[in-house]
């Protein structure tokens, strides 16, 4: 057996694509390929690259032209470019930079070892179809090493909701749901491995509707299944969309007691007339009335949105009706952006706003949702909660791990604890974390 090969990865992006990363990482281990921390020692670099906004094909291209220096001093060295790019882009990125070996989209890396093969022969390799075959059976024989303590789990991809602003439905494809055993299976084996929580994952995870039994199964479904598994101690899901957020999946966030009562449930616009210019398919009342019916279910549970400020024809009153509805709701995470111009998308040739306003409206609302993030991580002092406690902190004797609302909580422990879910009382809040202490 020859020496294992060195493998560097790094990924953008969100995180189906760091569970990409891991299978991928696991595909090319049948090669020989074991990874590394060190860009310099590799003998293959991997981008796993994300295109949703401006300007991300050129920062891989400009990364690309940095890590060359390694390839220099290291020739054999392969370089490959996988994720929402490469699925973009395809060849052009070799016609780009020949540097590059091997392109491969989100829907063909399972092809990676035959591909691996072929590079290894001298050869470019390029795969971003939309292959029949299900690349998460062909990767089904996960490797059994230990695994941290909280893990993804892909159960859906792509995307058939087509806003008018993102280019998911393209980089993706269209909505496939994983069927229900596969997930079974997978999800028994990480917490043979050490997982405690999974966290499901999908472009819009609550459309899944998987092949089960008897018949297709809602998220809802999948998740009670799930929490019978013993040893899986918590369960999450993302990212969601408010129109499939049906009955029997809020139902699940009263009464499954493994169901972690955080959801991210992005909105992007408090204004009806850019709702539907961003065909959202969903009025502000309507997502009002949602959150409502959700936190009649779970009063605890912590929301978290995704907001777009300057889309086409956002006025300053269709800003404020974004202000208000933040206002109203209270969303203890957030993640706020620009909007970003996507050739190829319906918004992308409208009337575009100034980017000055933009990078104002971006302020006041980043103020507001920051205040109300504090806020919430404040509310947590004196009150109990319990912890998954994930590594060892930066200070000796101190553990770090996630409360059931996903804030970072350091209480001093013993490491044995890692991996285990432990009741904490929360003492202070600090910028971007609690400190806790063991009950
Ligand atoms: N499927 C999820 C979102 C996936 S993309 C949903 O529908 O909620 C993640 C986030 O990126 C989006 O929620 C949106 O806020 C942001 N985003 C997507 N395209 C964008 C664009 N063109 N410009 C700025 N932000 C964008
Ligand atoms: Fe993009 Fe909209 Fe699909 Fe989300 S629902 S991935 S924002 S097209
Ligand atoms: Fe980016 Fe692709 Fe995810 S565009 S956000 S990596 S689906």
């Amino acid at each position: 057996m020859s020496a294992p090969k060195k493998l560097f990865i790094k990924t953008y992006g969100c995180q189906m694509n760091v569970y990409d990363s891991e299978r991928m990482a696991e595909a090319l281990g049948t090669k020989g390929y074991e990874q590394t921390t060190d860009a310099d020692q590799a003998d293959m670099i991997l981008l796993n690259t994300c295109h949703i906004r401006e300007k991300a094909a050129e920062k891989m291209y400009s990364e690309l032209g940095r890590l060359k220096q390694f390839k220099l001093a290291k020739p054999e060295m392969k370089f490959a470019v996988a994720g929402c790019v490469a699925q973009a882009e395809g060849g052009e990125i070799i016609e780009r930079q020949p540097m590059v070996d091997l392109v491969v989209g989100p829907q063909s890396y399972h092809r990676l070892p035959k591909m691996a093969d072929a590079i290894d022969r001298g050869e470019k390799a390029i795969d971003t179809d939309f292959p029949e075959e299900d690349k998460f059976e062909e990767l089904k024989d996960r490797p059994k090493a230990r695994r941290a303590p909280s893990a993804f789990l892909t159960v859906q991809e792509g995307c058939d909701k087509f806003c008018t602003f993102c280019v998911v439905p393209y980089t993706r494809g269209a909505e496939v749901s994983r069927p229900v055993d596969r997930i079974l299976r997978e999800a028994r084996e990480l917490v043979e491995r050490g997982v405690a929580e999974i966290n499901l994952l999908g472009q819009n995870v609550n459309a899944y509707h998987g092949e089960g039994p008897d018949g297709d199964w809602t998220l809802a479904q999948l998740i009670r299944e799930m929490a019978t598994i013993e040893g899986l101690e918590r369960i999450r899901f993302t990212t969601s969309h408010p129109r499939d957020m049906e009955q029997d999946l809020i139902d699940a966030h009263g009464d499954c007691a493994k169901l972690m009562p955080y959801l991210h449930l992005p909105v992007q616009s408090g204004s009806d007339k850019i709702l539907k210019a961003m065909n959202r398919g969903h009025t502000r009342e309507e997502y009002f009335a949602l959150i409502k019916r959700i936190r009649d279910v779970r009063p605890d549970l912590l929301l978290s949105g995704d907001f777009i400020v300057g889309f086409p024809g956002e006025t300053e009153e269709d800003f404020m009706d974004t202000m208000d509805l933040v206002e109203q709701v209270g969303f203890g995470q957030a993640y706020s952006f620009k909007y970003s111009t996507r050739p190829g998308t319906p918004a992308a040739e409208r009337a575009q706003v100034d980017e000055d306003v933009k990078s104002e409206r971006l302020q006041r609302l980043q103020a507001l949702l920051g205040k109300q993030q504090k806020a919430a991580q404040d509310a947590m002092v004196g009150r109990e909660t319990t912890v998954l406690f994930e590594k060892q902190g930066r200070d000796p004797g101190q553990l770090i791990g996630k409360s059931e609302n996903l804030h970072a909580v350091h209480a001093f422990a013993d490491k044995s604890l890692i991996g285990t879910v432990r009741r904490v009382r929360v003492i202070k809040s600090l910028t971007n974390s609690l400190t806790g202490e063991l009950i």
